[in-house]
Formats: structure tokens, C-alpha cells, sequence
């Protein structure tokens, strides 16, 4: 199974690592890679394509400028946005970020009324809202990518700690994509055996802060930039559950209606993402500290969506309306 065209917004190292992965995987005919950036998505798509025959895939990766060339995506992947530099919170690239999505969502809307967005651009959790009120598309088509890579730092962190495959390690971080996600230990497991089992409550303290500050560590060591490999794992990962229907089970950020209490904000919630998008969300028991810790994370998340500006983004533009404002 794989789909006809998708998408890559932004040809910067996130976006051109995901139309790598997305084409060496064959999930999609076409793949287009757009930029603003004249030279840089054709440059990085004709290169990629030039790769095809050695790595034995037929996924054409081209690249432009213009929205044209992703009429009809079945799906966007949305990384554009200005990148985290040392020393600067997701947060303070929110306005730049949100105008920047903001346009890319129309020409979205405009050129693929029916496709599902997968928002990778920070701050995570407001720029998936921003995509959502501007295309006005429902929530089962725009989901954010955070909790697929916040729960790959995880589990690459306890595989070191064990000395175990990261294969075996089964867990879940919920909340928003920043300082405040969630890592729930209660459902964090190697081959079913709780992780309380393996080490102590400090060992564990360690690994959930590391995990916290794991967008952080990277920055620190890139200095000119943030991270791209894991984080366009996680996204093409979440693609390939929707083009192949997989049905599974992945912590996403979803447009919450009511779940886990709250509503009119995007969150990290485990979803089921398969044909159509967002198939459902998934309420688990949480611990009163998990429920705790999860409100406070929806806390910030709306106090980073209030300061957007009153009236900007509550309204409409897209072809249908949505659910929530
Ligand atoms: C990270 C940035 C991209 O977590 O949010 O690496």
C-alpha cells in the first residue's frame, strides 16, 4: 500500500530527511518536497531521485517552489518554520512560526481540500492549531508529530540504561511537545515487565528528565540548529500508519474535544492513526500526579495558544467549518 502524493513542506534538514525516508520506503508514487527557498527543494528532490536507482526505490522526490506541484497530496508533511537556535524556547518561535504556517495552510486548503496534515513545524502543539483553524479541515486530518519522537528519546534512553534491544521497550509521553510532556512510567514496559521492575524511582527520575530536555541535548550539540533524524522518523512513521490503514496506536497531538478533560487545544494523547487520519483517541487511567502533570502540560499549551493574539486565528478560512474554536 502506499499513496499517490505527499507532500514535504520545507526543505530545511527535517523536511528533506522525511522525503528521504518517505521515498526510500515507497509510501507515496510521488514525492514533493516545497521550499520558498528557489533552488533549494528542486536541488535536494532531483538529488534525492538521483539516488532511486541505487537504493531501489520508484518514489519520484521532486521539488518546487510553488503549491502547484502538490495538487491532490493525500498527505502534507508540514516541517517549514525557523529552527530552534541554543538558548531559545519552542515557544519563542511562535509568531514567526504561526504566520508561516498560517500561509502554508491556505495553499494547503487551496490545492488538496481532502489530504491529512502531520504539523512537525514548533511550537508543536499551537502550530497544529493554527493549521487547523486556517485549512478549517476536521481534527481526524491534522495531527501533530511530538509524542512518536518524545517516546523514541524515551525508549532509546532506557535501551542504554538496560543494555536491552529499544525493540523490546514499550512506553507512552502524552502532554505537549516541550519542558512539560508527560512520560508515564505507569505504562512503560520492556516486553510487558514494568520498567519499576528493572530500576529504582532516582534511575527513573533521570531518564524521564533526560527525555524532558531531549530537544535541548540536541540543540546544545548542533548549536546551529535542532534535531532532524529522529524527529522525521517519527513523522514519516506516523504517514505509513495512515497510507498502509496500520491501525496503530501512537502518541500524537490531537485537537482534544472533552478527552482526558480538556477541550479547544491540541495535545499528546494516544491516537489510532490509520486511512482517513485520526481514527481515535485512546483515554488511559493516569495516576493522580500523571492527571496532574497533564493538565499543567494543557495549561501551558493554551497559554502559548492565548498569546498568539486575540481574534487572529480564531476564525475560519478554510472550506468547511470547524468543530471548536
Ligand atoms: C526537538 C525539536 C525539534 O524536540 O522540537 O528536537
Amino acid at each position: 500500500m502506499s499513496a499517490n502524493k505527499i507532500t514535504v513542506v520545507g526543505a530545511g534538514h527535517v523536511g528533506a530527511t522525511c522525503a528521504q525516508r518517505l521515498a526510500e520506503r515507497e509510501l507515496a508514487r510521488e514525492v514533493v518536497l516545497i521550499d520558498i527557498v528557489e533552488g533549494i527543494p528542486q536541488g535536494k528532490g532531483l538529488d534525492q531521485w538521483e539516488s532511486a536507482p541505487i537504493e531501489g526505490f520508484d518514489s519520484h522526490v521532486t521539488g518546487a517552489n510553488d503549491y502547484e506541484a502538490a495538487a491532490d497530496s493525500d498527505i502534507f508533511i508540514v516541517t517549514a518554520g525557523i529552527a530552534r537556535k541554543p538558548g531559545m524556547s519552542r515557544d519563542d518561535l511562535l509568531k514567526t512560526n504561526a504566520g508561516i504556517v498560517e500561509s502554508v495552510s491556505k495553499e494547503i486548503a487551496r490545492v488538496a481540500p481532502d489530504s491529512i496534515v502531520i504539523m512537525v513545524s514548533n511550537p508543536l502543539d499551537v502550530m497544529a492549531y493554527v493549521a487547523m483553524q486556517t485549512t478549517g479541515f476536521p481534527r481526524e486530518r491534522v495531527i501533530g508529530m511530538a509524542g512518536v519522537l518524545d517516546t523514541a528519546r524515551y525508549r532509546s534512553f532506557i535501551a542504554l540504561e538496560l543494555g536491552v534491544s529499544v525493540e523490546d521497550i514499550q512506553a507512552l509521553v502524552l502532554g505537549g511537545h516541550g519542558d512539560t510532556m508527560v512520560p508515564l512510567v505507569s505504562y512503560t514496559t520492556i516486553s510487558g515487565i514494568p520498567l519499576t521492575q528493572f530500576i529504582g524511582p532516582e534511575r527513573i527520575e533521570a531518564l524521564l528528565e533526560r527525555t524532558r530536555k531531549g530537544g535541548a541535548e540536541i540543540v546544545g550539540h548542533l548549536k546551529t540548529g535542532s534535531a532532524y533524524y529522529a524527529p522525521s522518523a517519527a513523522a514519516v512513521q506516523m504517514a505509513e500508519a495512515i497510507v498502509k490503514d496500520k491501525r496503530r496506536i501512537l502518541p500524537c497531538a490531537a485537537y482534544l474535544e472533552g478527552e482526558y478533560g480538556h477541550e479547544g487545544i491540541f495535545l499528546g494523547v494516544p491516537c489510532q492513526l490509520g486511512e482517513g487520519g485520526l481514527q481515535r483517541i485512546i483515554e488511559v487511567e493516569l495516576t493522580e500526579s500523571e492527571a496532574e502533570a497533564l493538565a499543567s502540560s494543557a495549561k501551558a499549551v493554551r497559554d502559548s495558544i492565548g498569546a498568539l493574539g486575540t481574534g487572529r486565528h480564531l476564525r475560519a478560512e478554510g472550506p468547511s467549518t470547524p468543530r471548536r474554536v
